[in-house]
């Protein structure tokens, strides 16, 4: 397991996170995946034992549960708290008042209480937010954050789900005024939607933020067990929730690359979809999701999966996204600007 520096902190972690929103099943998350405690154990325990140090979660996930069988399961574990980067996020609804979600300082402050709690722990390593909410001011939910790197209670901040103006205003806003700055973004990226490469990763590399990216196997779609005509072999959470979204069309010309590519290699698909986006400079670490063991020891293999140039090449060439405006023009204006 290699360890990457979380944008520009001297903050080490893990290039595979675990992610765990297929632990609890409750609510909107039961789709998704119901681990329960002896899994989740059996899970974090395999998961360090490869090096992982680094785990995400969120107040949402189950409706806390993730959150409570994570911290359960460390204490279980007797792992050392400070051996880990524990991440957890706000801004999902948490309850049915006109205040029990987005970003407001009254739902962060209380929303943070509760995820120290269920998570068994005085303080959070990276604390990131869910997404945008276009009723809270910036400004509010950036004072509030930044009380509470000051308080200790938060180590780094962290973005999700956002577009690039959004997140260009908040970290311009934070260094005008001396705040707490997102240290990273954690975005959906894969080899079958690289939307991410228009505005936002040009973004990351200029401002030096971190790059944490969520389902990377699409929710499934490129574990390797879906293909043009076998759509749905086994089960699994594609059979009837279609998220991340995807224009199939383009997924199964990219599967049809990735699985003779995978087998050539003696790898499986799931890990080559995986490695694709380790071997991708923005990313900082990879999280990985996963509803039974043998899909985290599938996962965790990834790391070991070289690729050359001429597969990167191949597997580019199949997923490259049709160019956009004002992404051509400004190749063209730019070509006398370069050294
Ligand atoms: N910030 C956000 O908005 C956001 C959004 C989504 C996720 N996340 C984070 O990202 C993490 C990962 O997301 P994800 O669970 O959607 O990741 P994913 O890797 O795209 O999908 C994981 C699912 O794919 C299937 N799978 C995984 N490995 C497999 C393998 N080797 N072979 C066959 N099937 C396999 C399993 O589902 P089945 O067995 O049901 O097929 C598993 O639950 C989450 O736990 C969460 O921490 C964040």
């Amino acid at each position: 397991m290699k360890y990457n520096l979380l944008g520009n902190t001297g903050l080490k972690v893990s290039e595979l996170c675990l992610g765990t929103m297929t632990f609890g099943g409750k609510g909107y998350f039961k789709a998704i995946g119901s681990l329960q405690q002896d899994i989740v154990d059996d899970i974090l325990r395999t998961s360090v034992d490869a090096g992982i140090n680094f785990i995400d979660t969120a107040n949402v996930y189950s409706e806390g549960m993730s959150e409570e069988l994570t911290g359960q399961a460390i204490h279980n574990l007797g792992l050392n708290r400070d051996d880990l980067v524990i991440a957890t996020k706000v801004r999902g609804k948490m309850g049915e008042g006109p205040n029990d979600s987005g970003l407001t300082r009254k739902h962060i402050m209380q929303q943070v209480e509760l995820s120290l709690k269920r998570l068994k722990t005085d303080f959070i390593d990276l604390y990131q937010i869910h997404s945008y909410d276009p009723l809270t001011p910036l400004e509010e939910t950036l004072q509030a954050l930044d009380d509470l790197v000051r308080s200790g209670k938060v180590r780094y901040i962290g973005a999700s789900n956002m577009a690039a103006w959004q997140l260009m205003k908040a970290l311009d806003y934070a260094t005008y005024n001396r705040l707490a700055k997102f240290v990273s973004l954690q975005a959906y990226y894969t080899v079958a939607g690289r939307d991410l490469e228009r505005e936002l990763i040009p973004l990351l590399n200029d401002q030096k933020l971190g790059l944490m990216v969520w389902s990377p196997l699409a929710g499934g779609l490129l574990s390797g067990k879906y293909n043009r005509d076998e759509q749905n072999k086994e089960g699994g959470r594609r059979a009837n929730f279609d998220f991340p979204p995807v224009n199939r069309d383009r997924v199964f010309n990219i599967i049809d690359v990735l699985q003779p590519m995978a087998q050539e290699k003696g790898t499986t698909v799931a890990q080559l979809s995986l490695a694709w986006l380790l071997h991708q400079p923005a990313v900082s670490s990879v999280i990985i999701g996963a509803n039974k063991m043998e899909q985290l020891h599938d996962n965790l293999k990834a790391t070991d999966v070289k690729l050359t140039s001429e597969e990167l090449q191949k597997l580019d060439e199949v997923s490259q996204l049709p160019q956009e405006y004002p992404a051509w023009m400004l190749e063209r204006t730019g070509g006398d600007r370069k050294l």
